[in-house]
């Protein structure tokens, strides 16, 4: 079209108008199903979805909550026919159990949970691999998968690589520091070179209670990681997510955890040499020579970007021989300079300060303390990092940083560039010589986000993107066979935006760079997570988390709103069906790639 044309953009869809009500909507032209929601059966045998009796048993063969990654492993190479990998990231209780918040004398109460739901909301943490097939234009779930498999919080799991066996991850449960019950608030992910599936654990501080003694050896290490934070009630069932009882206990989570999907009885495997920390997600991509290279983003205010390397090189015609990879490498972790330059700063047990006078005995212990380890190397304290996407077509990476209102005029630098950043920023990285093993490299702010007409604000989106183009804090991303990005957020609510979360194409090349233009969005109180697309760009997937969330339809199922006047059942719209997080498929109507 010629507004395209004239502007250089590489998006031809009419945008959505950005607002606010209880439904998802889509760019004209394009169907948006959903797929998979929360409590759908993955077996032929699991039991139907009623919210009013769920069990543990039953939550373990559904598809569990809050679905946050989503990858497509191909089977056969098809486009058509392949395994999804969904991220449970967390629950949401007061939407998920019928009764457990009341409103009496104008005051909200929420009951404590009964240990069968603690036993549900671990069963529907963790994972979820099922076979999809699309037939006639339409995806379907192939229940009878033979890989089809639910990982949760409790799937017993192997602990590799540096940390693996050390004294600091041994229980009672383990006197060996390798095996571990499950995985935890598992945000984005990553699918490896090899097709195997990547659950990044990240806010993992909630899940621990109890109280540690001030002068034990882990206290320094969890005060860095706001351990034990005590939003979930498991500790009160479980010692070990009691700090008092099990104090090792959460020095077995905050990992990279890799699942190879083509055995449903595989054990997961927590791979350490990734390090310690609230890991966002890991996107990786295969180096010039051979090795493979992750990027890792640990979401906090004030933390830091990382990327592994592996040591070993992928062979692409031997899939066995990467199985073990991401146990050898080097882990690094970003130092940005004010003139445009960045060096990866090497993460290595007697390198510069990490060594014993530090409190640094191995690398299990700088993995285990991956962040203090950071600090003394004097990396770049950044505004929350969350995914980090390497571009193959491009040869760019792209950081999204979510915002931070704590950074104050004097901490202030030119990678993040704005105090009390609110909406967030993003960054393009260049690695020397188009070596994404290499230890260095340029980088450059892509898009400083938030209101363009707000010029407090400060935001920097090329002037033909329009009053519903632009976002704020970016999350999730995505890149597309043809190299172009997309961009998922978390936090525009009406409160502060005016707008729900949603999916943004955004322009990077040319006269159209730091345009954005609005795909999807989501239903009030909702997130926008994956985003996804099928190696044919024909499907984009796009993960809708906890729907619903402080709408004011709180009797039975939702909480009091901060909305006002703004309520959903998405994505089943029924009396007797709470809100449900849903993974929805976006095809073109009539077929074709997606916004070409
Ligand atoms: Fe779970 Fe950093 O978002
Ligand atoms: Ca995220
Ligand atoms: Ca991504
Ligand atoms: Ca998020």
């Amino acid at each position: 079209d010629n507004a395209r044309a004239a502007s250089g953009s590489a998006f031809s869809f009419d945008e959505v108008e950005a607002g606010i009500d209880e439904k998802h909507h889509v760019a004209a032209g394009y169907d948006a199903d959903v797929l998979l929601r929360w409590g759908d059966g993955l077996f032929a045998d699991a039991p139907e979805f009623d919210p009013t009796k769920q069990s543990a048993d039953a939550q373990r063969r559904q598809f569990g909550y809050n679905n946050d990654y989503v990858g497509y492993i191909p089977i056969d190479g098809s486009a058509e026919h392949g395994l999804l990998v969904v991220n449970h990231e967390y629950t949401d209780p007061h939407l998920m159990f019928p009764g457990l918040v009341t409103l009496a004398e104008g005051k909200i109460t929420m009951a404590p949970l009964t240990k069968e739901q603690v036993d549900i909301e671990i069963a529907a943490h963790g994972g979820t691999v099922v076979e999809i097939r699309k037939a006639d234009g339409k995806w379907q779930v192939v229940k009878e998968g033979k890989l089809n498999r639910r990982i949760t919080a409790d799937t017993p799991m192997q602990i590799t690589g540096p940390a693996a066996g050390h004294d600091r991850l041994k229980t009672n449960a383990d006197a060996t520091g390798t095996k571990v019950l499950g995985t935890i608030n598992n945000c984005a992910g990553g699918v490896t070179p090899w097709g195997t599936y990547i659950m990044a654990e990240e806010n993992i501080h909630g899940y621990f209670g109890g109280e540690l003694p001030a002068d034990h050896p882990e206290a320094a290490n969890y005060e860095r990681l706001g351990i034990p934070e005590g939003t979930y009630q498991w500790a009160g069932f479980y010692d070990r997510f009691d700090v008092a009882k099990e104090p090792n206990e959460p020095n077995r989570f905050g990992w990279i955890v890799e699942v190879d999907v083509n055995d449903p009885n595989s054990t997961p495997k927590k791979r350490t040499a990734l390090g310690r920390f609230k890991h966002e997600g890991a996107e990786s991509i295969v180096a010039k020579d051979g090795q493979v290279v992750f990027y890792l983003g640990d979401d906090e205010r004030f933390d830091y970007v990382y990327k592994f390397v592996t040591a070993g090189k992928f062979n692409p015609d031997d899939r066995a021989a990467n199985m073990d990879l991401l146990d050898e490498g080097t882990l690094y972790v970003a130092k940005f300079a004010e003139d445009g330059n960045f060096e990866w700063l090497p993460l290595v047990h007697g390198q510069g300060p990490l060594t014993p006078e530090n409190g640094f005995a191995s690398q299990a212990d700088v993995v285990i303390e991956t962040r203090r380890a950071a600090d003394l190397l004097g990396a770049t304290k950044m505004d929350r990092p969350e995914d980090i996407q390497p571009n193959g077509v491009n040869g760019k990476v792209y950081v999204m940083l979510t915002n931070n209102t704590k950074r104050k005029d004097d901490q202030v630098d030119a990678a993040n560039p704005r105090a009390e950043n609110a909406f967030g920023h993003i960054i393009e990285l260049v690695e020397e010589g188009g070596d994404f093993a290499a230890t260095k490299g340029k980088w450059e702010v892509l898009l400083k986000c938030g209101d363009p007409s707000v010029a407090e604000v400060g935001a920097s989106f090329s002037t033909s993107t329009t009053a519903n183009g632009w976002f704020g804090m970016p999350d999730n991303c995505a890149v597309d066979s043809a190299g172009r990005l997309w961009i998922s957020t978390d936090g525009n609510s009406p409160k502060a935006t005016g707008r729900t979360d949603g999916l943004w194409a955004v322009d990077t090349e040319g006269e159209a760079r730091a345009t954005s233009k609005l795909f999807f969005r989501v239903p009030v109180g909702a997130e926008m997570c994956g985003p996804l697309f099928t190696p044919d760009d024909e499907t984009a997937f796009v993960a809708v988390q906890h729907p619903g969330d402080g709408g004011d339809d709180w009797e039975g199922f939702g909480r009091p709103s901060y909305y006002e006047d703004l309520s959903t059942r998405w994505p089943d719209f029924k009396d007797d069906m709470p809100v449900r997080p849903a993974v929805v498929a976006i095809t073109k109507q009539g077929g074709g790639k997606i916004a070409v």
